[in-house]
Order: C-alpha cells, then sequence, then structure tokens
C-alpha cells in the first residue's frame, strides 16, 4: 500500500506539489490527471526520489520512503518509468532490460532472469529485439 499524506514539492521558490492526499492499495492502478505542467511527473519523482519533498510523508507498506534516496527507493520495489525514452542506445535491448534490474539487489539471478521473461511475455515485438 503506498500512502501520501499532505505532500508539498518545490522548485526553488516555484510551490509544485500543493498538498497531494493519495493511497494506492495492492493492485489498485491509480492515475493521476490535470493539465500541462500541473506536477504529474513531479509527484512521480518526488515519489521515486528524485526531487525531495518539502513536507508531507510518503509510505510504502507503513514506511517512509520520503527522504530516502532514489537507489534505497528502487531496492524497496517503487519504479518510475519516465515518459521519454531513457534508454542507453549503444546497449542491446537485453543488455538495457538487465540494467534496469541490477539495482534490484536483493533479486537473484534466476529471479532476474524470470522478470525479463515476464517482460517478453508482455511484449513479444521486444523479445524479437532483445
Ligand atoms: N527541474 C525543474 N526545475 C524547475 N521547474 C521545473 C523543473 N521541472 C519541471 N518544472 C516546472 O514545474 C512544473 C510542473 O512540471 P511537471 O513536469 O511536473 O508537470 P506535468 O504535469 O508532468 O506536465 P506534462 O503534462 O507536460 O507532462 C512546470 O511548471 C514545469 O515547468
Ligand atoms: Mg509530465
Amino acid at each position: 500500500m503506498l500512502e501520501i499524506c499532505a505532500l508539498h514539492t518545490y522548485y526553488g521558490l516555484s510551490h509544485i506539489i500543493q498538498g497531494v492526499d493519495l493511497t494506492a492499495a495492492p493492485g489498485e492502478v491509480v492515475g493521476i490527471f490535470g493539465r500541462n505542467g500541473v506536477g504529474k511527473t513531479t509527484l512521480l519523482k518526488t515519489i521515486a526520489g528524485w526531487v525531495r519533498p518539502a513536507y508531507g510523508e510518503i509510505l510504502l507498506d507503513g514506511e517512509a520512503l520520503d527522504g530516502a534516496s532514489a537507489e534505497a527507493i528502487a531496492n524497496r520495489g517503487v519504479g518510475f518509468v519516465p515518459e521519454d525514452r531513457r534508454i542507453f542506445p549503444g546497449l542491446t535491448v537485453q543488455e538495457n532490460l538487465e540494467l534496469g534490474l541490477s539495482l534490484r539487489k536483493n533479486r537473484g539471478r534466476a529471479e532476474r532472469r524470470g522478470a525479463i521473461e515476464d517482460m517478453f511475455g508482455r511484449f513479444p515485438r521486444l523479445r524479437e529485439r532483445r
């Protein structure tokens, strides 16, 4: 369960996230809607630890994520897929996927391979281009 309470994030003096409350239960899909530039990406970056919140709480299964490093948050299993293509163009599809999983230190080799197979199952065209 992801719980966000009274979250505020600034870029300098710009007050972007102004008191967001949100909960996402296991298996639930939550959409965040708003006009361009309103702060949707900033909210996700704050959850992922790319941007620090000024105030508020972000809890994953009751434990605070706010204040943790982006790496520690990723290791807790919180992923952020940016809308632009943050890939390494010099690497293969397979290598890009492996790199994305390399942060998950708590996963064994077989589990990481299984996660990639799962991705190829969901996106068969990706497998063709592995
Ligand atoms: N690194 C930054 N430094 C300063 N201001 C920023 C930064 N990134 C975004 N902003 C500003 O913060 C506001 C929120 O941007 P954000 O990208 O979160 O909006 P968004 O809702 O995701 O927009 P879009 O619908 O275009 O994706 C915008 O006014 C944007 O110009
Ligand atoms: Mg955005």
